[in-house]
C-alpha cells in the first residue's frame, strides 16, 4: 500500500493548473449511455473513480478510447443493465448510472450502495423521483431492481437538494414522454455543466443553478463533444495548501464564481485573495485568524467537501473556530488523525470546535475519506516534522498525484510503495 511521507515547513509558491472536476465527470460519463452514439469529452482527470466508471460503461457494452485527458465512449450498442457489486462496492456514487441505464434500456439492475466512510448515503430520494416518472422499483438479496415500459414526464419535488438525486432524475427525464419539472433541485455549478452537455446532445432542459429544472422529453439525441469545468474542490484544496504554509499560489484554470463560500472564509482567515477571470492567487499574512462559524451547506453555501481542508487550515488559527457539518453524518473521521499531529479539537455531534495551536507536529496518520485524507496531506504540508499518510487509496479516488502537484509548488512530498 502507498504511503505519503511529507517533510513539513516549506511554503508553498508557484502556480498550478487545476484539471476538470470529478463530480462532473462522473454523471457525463452515466449521460453517455443516452445518446446510443459518440460521446468526445474533454478535460477528464486521471483518477479512480473516473477508471471505475469506464469499467461500468465497457461492462454495459460501449467502447471506450482514452487519448490524454480526453475520453470518447461509444455507447452504440448496449449488451447490459446490470452493475455487478463488485464494480458498486468500487465507487459508490456509481448509483449515478442509475436514471441513464433505465432510460437508455427501460430495465436497470444495481446493487445497493449501503453505508460509506463520509455516513450513510441514503438513494431514497432517486428511486422516489424515478418512480414519479413511472419506474417500478424492488429491493432483494441486496439489489435494486428497475424497470418501466415507458418513462412519463411528472412535476417532481424534491425533499433535499440532493446532488445525485437531481442528476438521476435529470438523466432519466430527458428521454421521457413530455415536461418534467423538478423542484427544490441541487444548484451545484456540477448540475449546470451536465445540463450544459445534455443539451448539447439535443437535449431541453432549462433551470440548472436555480432550483427548478424543466427538461422538455425528447425522443432522439445525437453525438457530442464538450470539456468539463474545473474542479472546485481540487481548487480549494490547494488554496488552502498556501493558507496554510503561508505562502502565494496561483490556481489557474477556475472559476472564481463557483469558488465565493470558500474565499470568503479563507479572506475572513486573513488570506489575500486576487481574482482574475480564470485564475485565483492567495497570499497569507503571518498569522492566520479563525472564523465565527462555517456551517457546510447545498451549493451556494460551504461545501462539505471543503470542510476538511478548512478545518487543517484553523488549527493554525490565532483563536478558537466553529465548524458545523450539516451535510453528512460523519465526516468528522480526520479530527482524531489531526490530533495526533496535535491539534486541538472537540467534536460533540455535527460541530467541531477548533481552538488553534501554536504548531503541528508530524505523525503518521490513515485517510479515512478522500477529503479527510487531502486535509491530513496539507495539514502535514504545515507541520513540524515527517509526516506519514497512509490510506493514499481514498485521496487517489479524487486527486491526480496530489505529491506531484504539491511538490511542484516547493513541498517536500513524495508517495512510497
Ligand atoms: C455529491 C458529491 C459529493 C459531495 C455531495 C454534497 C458526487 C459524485 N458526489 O454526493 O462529493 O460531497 O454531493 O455536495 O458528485 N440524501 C438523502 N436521500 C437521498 C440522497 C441524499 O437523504 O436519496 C441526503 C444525504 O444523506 C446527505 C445529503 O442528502 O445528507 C446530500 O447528499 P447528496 O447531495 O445526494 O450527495 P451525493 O450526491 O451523494
Amino acid at each position: 500500500m502507498s504511503k505519503i511521507v511529507i517533510a513539513g515547513g516549506n511554503k508553498l509558491e508557484g502556480e498550478i493548473k487545476v484539471s476538470g472536476a470529478k463530480n462532473t465527470v462522473l454523471p457525463i460519463l452515466a449521460a453517455t449511455l443516452l445518446n446510443g452514439g459518440k460521446n468526445i469529452i474533454h478535460d477528464c482527470p486521471d483518477l479512480k473513480d473516473v477508471s471505475a466508471s469506464l469499467q461500468i460503461l465497457e461492462r454495459l457494452g460501449c467502447k471506450i478510447q482514452r487519448q490524454g485527458k480526453t475520453i470518447i465512449v461509444d455507447s452504440s450498442s448496449i449488451k447490459d443493465y446490470q452493475i455487478p457489486d463488485h464494480l458498486m462496492r468500487e465507487m459508490r456514487s456509481s448509483m449515478i448510472f442509475l436514471g441513464s441505464i433505465i432510460a437508455r434500456c427501460r430495465k436497470a439492475i444495481l446493487s445497493y450502495p449501503g453505508g460509506c466512510e463520509i455516513g450513510p448515503r441514503p438513494i431514497d430520494l432517486h428511486l422516489k423521483a424515478l418512480r414519479q416518472l413511472g419506474v417500478k422499483t424492488s429491493e432483494a438479496h441486496g439489489y435494486i431492481y428497475c424497470d418501466v415500459d415507458r418513462l412519463e414526464a411528472n412535476d417532481i419535488n424534491l425533499r433535499f437538494p440532493s446532488v445525485g438525486a437531481t442528476e438521476n432524475t435529470m438523466l432519466a427525464a430527458v428521454l421521457a414522454k413530455g415536461t418534467t419539472i423538478i423542484r427544490n433541485v441541487a444548484k451545484e455549478p456540477e448540475i449546470v455543466d451536465l445540463q450544459d452537455y445534455l443539451n448539447a446532445m439535443g437535449a431541453k432542459i432549462s433551470g440548472a443553478g436555480t432550483s427548478v429544472i424543466k427538461i422538455e422529453g425528447v425522443s432522439k439525441l445525437h453525438d457530442v463533444e464538450h470539456t468539463v469545468i474545473p474542479d472546485r474542490i481540487v481548487t480549494s484544496t490547494y488554496l488552502a495548501a498556501a493558507a496554510i504554509t503561508g505562502g502565494t499560489v496561483k490556481v489557474t484554470n477556475t472559476n472564481p464564481e463557483n469558488l465565493q463560500a470558500v474565499l470568503a472564509e479563507l479572506r475572513e482567515c486573513g488570506c489575500e485573495i486576487y481574482l482574475e477571470k480564470n485564475a485565483i492567487t492567495l497570499s497569507r499574512p503571518s498569522v492566520l485568524q479563525p472564523v465565527d462559524v462555517i456551517r457546510t451547506l447545498p451549493y451556494p453555501g460551504f461545501p462539505t467537501d471543503v470542510q476538511a481542508l478548512m478545518m487543517a487550515v484553523l488549527t493554525l488559527a490565532k483563536g478558537t473556530s466553529i465548524i458545523s457539518e450539516t451535510i453528512f453524518e460523519n465526516r468528522f473521521k480526520h479530527v482524531e488523525e489531526l490530533i495526533r499531529m496535535g491539534a486541538d479539537i472537540m467534536v460533540d455531534g455535527r460541530v467541531a470546535v477548533i481552538r488553534g495551536v501554536e504548531k503541528l507536529t508530524g505523525a503518521n496518520v490513515n485517510a479515512m475519506d478522500l477529503r479527510g485524507g487531502a486535509a491530513l496531506v496539507i495539514a502535514g504540508l504545515a507541520a513540524e516534522g515527517v509526516t506519514i499518510v497512509e490510506g493514499v487509496q481514498h485521496i487517489d479516488r479524487g486527486y491526480e498525484n496530489i505529491e506531484d502537484k504539491l511538490a511542484s509548488l516547493g513541498a517536500d512530498i513524495k508517495r512510497v510503495d
